[in-house]
């Protein structure tokens, strides 16, 4: 495949199907997101993989957390939330992608959301769907606890079959965002 071909290509994705997706193939696209140019070098990426029970546990942790949410501050201000964590709960695969940097750089984030891009384009390029979600940040204390891990989260990333195309959204042209100057 191009790649323009991937870059025009991959679409968001928010329905997959129950057929599950080969580990290999999950390490292939985690393997495309650590060929991401990182600040220093640093590869502050990693990644956590739920299936199966363990994905449950995941988002059971994110459903909780946002039905405290909702109590708290009402169902509007969770925003698109709920519907995120739906896909979650749909998509046979979920990876959490955390940030290990530890100097505090705004470029150690920078680095991790390259090597999530990578993971969408591969996974298009294998055939699979894939949605990057920052919902997550509606419960990112009953997330990092559930993972048991010490990193800062940037995201999730679900990934799975798919029949959907996903709609192509506006798109703003080079001259809309792009000044030259000489
Ligand atoms: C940083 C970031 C966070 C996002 N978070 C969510 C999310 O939480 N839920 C969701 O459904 N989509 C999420 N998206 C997907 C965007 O809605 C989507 O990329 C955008 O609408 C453009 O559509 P496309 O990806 O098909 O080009 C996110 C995308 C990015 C880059």
């Amino acid at each position: 495949m191009e790649l323009i071909e991937a870059i025009k290509g991959r679409r968001s994705i928010r329905e997959y199907k129950d057929t599950p997706v080969p580990r290999e193939l999950i390490e292939e696209i985690i393997e495309a997101g650590t060929w991401a140019p990182s600040a220093k070098n640093g590869q502050q990426w990693r990644f956590t993989v739920y299936t199966g029970a363990a994905k449950k546990g995941l988002t059971d942790a994110f459903r909780g957390a946002l039905d405290v949410f909702i109590e708290k501050h009402g169902f509007e201000e969770s925003g698109s939330a709920t519907w995120s964590c739906g896909v979650m709960e749909q998509a046979p695969v979920v990876i959490m992608v955390w940030n290990a940097g530890e100097e505090g750089w705004d470029s150690e984030v920078h680095s991790v959301a390259a090597a999530i891009q990578n993971m969408l384009l591969r996974a298009f390029d294998l055939g699979l769907g894939s949605l990057w979600i920052a919902d997550v940040f509606y419960a990112p204390e009953a997330l990092t606890k559930y993972a048991g891990v010490p990193w800062k989260m940037v995201a999730a990333v679900a990934v799975g079959y798919t029949d959907i195309e996903g709609r192509v959204p506006p798109k703003k042209g080079v001259h809309e965002v792009a000044t030259f100057l000489e």
